[in-house]
């Protein structure tokens, strides 16, 4: 099979991290046109900056990276240092990046390639709040009919919430953008904190990693570690939930995951429920289905592919 063409829309982030490196280690299935950088776990200097360090600890210094907006539509920014640390991507101590950040904006390459691709070839992978989309799909809508699929992280319905009660990061971050996405008519596959939090590292997990003895096991082994630390003292859990390497993951072997066609909407109103994805899996109401929801993964063959697909690094 031709490889999938993506875009990865992100906010590095430890895990976002390990989506980007699960996906350069893959060419056989997936050849990334481009990292658009967005804010979200730390503000947008770090988060471009992020992006590229992961390119050059991948060996990828010719993957162009370009930096997104840094801020929500119309919502003040909120980042997540309390879960990544005060750069995103803290663990071990990381050098700045020499590759260059690209020129454009990332919003104007996101249209560019949709326009320039033929219809149906581009997937768009974001894995942090959906502002750069969102902007481009509003900048072009001729764009939105020439995306092939997204496939994003966000979101929850059994697991409700990890920024609030009722609200997964990513779409609370940016609901108004959430929202333009999840209306746009795209084909969505979408994977909630339902279905992250069942790919939890366990000790054997992360040992897989730091046992390739290469620089890019020892770092996912540290980035998980540090990352760990978060989850297990507030959900008590043995391990952290690697929430974007799932969006790659469905890319390379969709097999590993089940969901269902249902309806999801987002909540933009309500303080209380801000960010919501109302995600109807019951099937009560007749709203048209939008979305593949994610319900389950195969946590032992994620690991497998993860471990895998690494060692090559
Ligand atoms: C999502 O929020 C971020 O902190 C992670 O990188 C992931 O994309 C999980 O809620
Ligand atoms: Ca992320």
């Amino acid at each position: 099979m031709t490889p999938r063409k993506i875009i990865i829309d992100t906010d590095p982030g430890q895990d976002d991290a390990v989506a980007i490196l699960l996906a350069l280690a893959s060419p056989e299935d997936v050849t990334v046109l481009g990292i658009t950088a967005v804010a979200g776990n730390v503000p947008l200097p770090l988060t471009q900056r992020n992006a590229r360090i992961i390119c050059e600890l991948a060996g990828r210094p010719d993957i162009p990276v370009y930096a997104g907006c840094d801020a929500p539509l119309s919502r003040k920014l909120v980042t997540a240092e309390h879960v990544h640390g005060k750069t995103g991507l803290d663990g071990p101590p990381m050098d700045d990046p020499t590759m260059p950040l690209q020129d454009a904006h990332a919003v104007d390459f996101i249209i560019d390639t949709l326009r320039t691709e033929p219809a149906g070839t581009v997937t768009l992978c974001p894995i942090g709040p959906l502002t750069n989309i969102a902007t481009a799909f509003q900048r072009a809508p001729d764009i939105i009919p020439r995306v092939q699929e997204i496939v994003l992280m966000g979101g929850a319905y059994f697991e409700v919430g990890n920024i609030t009660p009722a609200a997964e990061f990513n779409i609370y971050v940016d609901p108004e953008a959430a929202q333009i996405v999840f209306r746009s008519g795209v084909p969505l596959v979408v994977m909630p904190l339902d279905v992250t939090h069942k790919a939890l590292t366990t000790k054997a997990r992360v040992d897989a990693f730091r046992a390739m003895g290469s620089r890019v096991g020892d770092m996912v082994a540290a980035w998980t570690d540090f990352f760990e630390r978060f989850d297990m003292e507030k959900y008590g859990s043995e391990g952290a939930p690697l929430h974007d390497p799932c969006v790659i993951a469905y890319l390379i072997d969709p097999h590993l995951f089940t969901g269902r066609q249902i309806n999801v909407e987002i909540e933009t109103q309500s303080d209380l429920t801000l960010g919501m994805t109302v995600a109807d899996w019951w099937r009560i109401t007749d709203r048209p289905k939008n979305a593949l929801f994610i319900g389950d993964i195969h946590a032992d063959g994620f690991y497998a592919l993860l471990a895998n697909r690494l060692a090559r690094l």
